[in-house]
């Protein structure tokens, strides 16, 4: 079985320029996440006043919902620019080194997956956050020197997918830890049609929410379902997305009502039926599916199952609700009871 579904995974589809010029700017323009954007907002407003840098930012969540978008909106926001790394592209302590010393005053860096970060990269951020600092070892063996560098006032914007792996040295050094929650279909239907505007496509409202609908809480997922009926109109129609369009083009690509695809839909038949809906772990699940690994189904198939009540992760491993059943067609079989 082969998946096509892990652009959160894939740098290619990761910076597509034209996403790029989706994403809103200021923080007035950024839809949804309103608790956090009331809480960054004083903090925005309170350091501009001060005259100091915004205190560290660490953002979790599942893919898709905007970490990297609301960390250039910040740094917008505060009138800086803003370098962006991945954390497994370091691999030297030299590589944080270079960057931390290069950034500008005032400038941002995001590290996305920063739970992925070598233990001894990490390390070194301690002292980096805390006290601008960074200690440099130069030379080997009993002539080795420690080098104290001072960094320039910046700001840290950490993105992680899993909470639960930060280390705790780490998550304390960050002022300000925010959570980004699925949005609304409300949300996702005006991200819709703010997209729509920028891409330039006339789009009914109807069509909008039938877009929203299947985007599984994620503007990520807007956005391609956007670009997909966009090309659908142009093709099929008069460039219009129309609901008739919109409906057709996501029939055409298998997304369901509920946004489900392919990956989803063999993960919950093969825990339900294969598995007679567990408890069962994440790495047999992944083998049985094949091509695809542990963690791409713990970030991108499994968080939003749980948000729609369809899995339980237990300590004893994942289990499918009657919810999943239900939704299947199919009747438990003499698996454990639901939970
Ligand atoms: N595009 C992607 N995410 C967005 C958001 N939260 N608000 C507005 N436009 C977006």
């Amino acid at each position: 079985m082969e998946f096509h579904r892990n652009p959160d995974l894939d740098p290619a589809e990761r910076e597509e320029p034209f996403e790029y010029s989706l994403r809103p700017q200021r923080l007035t323009e950024y839809i949804g996440q309103e608790k956090v954007k009331a809480r960054l907002e004083i903090a925005l407003k309170a350091a501009l006043k001060r005259g100091e840098v915004l205190d560290h930012v660490l953002l979790f969540g599942p893919p898709g919902l905007g970490k990297t978008t609301l960390a250039h909106v910040l740094a917008n926001e505060m009138g800086a620019p803003c370098k962006v790394i991945q954390a497994p592209a370091l691999e030297k302590k030299g590589d944080l080194a270079a960057i931390l010393t290069n950034l500008e005053e005032n400038e941002f860096l995001f590290i996305d997956e920063i739970h992925r970060l070598p233990p001894a990269i990490e390390e070194m951020l301690y002292a980096a956050m805390e006290d601008r600092k960074l200690d440099i070892l130069i030379g080997q063996g009993p002539s080795a020197q420690t080098l104290k560098v001072d960094l320039r006032p910046f700001t840290l914007v950490g993105a992680t997918t899993r909470a639960g792996l930060i280390s705790k040295p780490l998550h304390d050094r960050f002022g300000m830890v925010h959570r980004l929650e699925y949005y609304t279909r409300a949300e996702l239907g005006i991200i819709a049609t703010r997209s729509s505007h920028v891409l330039g496509v006339e789009m009914v409202p109807e069509g909008a929410e039938a877009i929203a609908r299947r985007s599984r809480g994620t503007p990520r997922i807007v956005n391609r379902l956007l670009r997909r009926c966009r090309d659908y109109a142009e093709v099929k129609g008069q460039g219009v997305i129309t609901t008739e369009i919109a409906e057709a083009c996501l029939h055409l690509h298998e997304v369901d009502d509920l946004g489900l695809d392919g990956l989803d839909r063999a993960y919950l038949e093969t825990l339900c039926v294969k598995f007679k809906g567990g408890p069962v772990g994440v790495r047999s699940l992944a083998a049985a599916l094949g091509e695809v690994e542990g963690d791409a189904l713990e970030d991108l198939v499994e968080p939003y199952l749980m948000q729609i009540g369809f899995l339980d992760r237990t300590p004893q491993g994942r289990r499918a609700t009657e919810a999943a059943y239900d939704y299947l067609g199919v009747k438990p079989s003499s698996g454990p009871l639901f939970s």
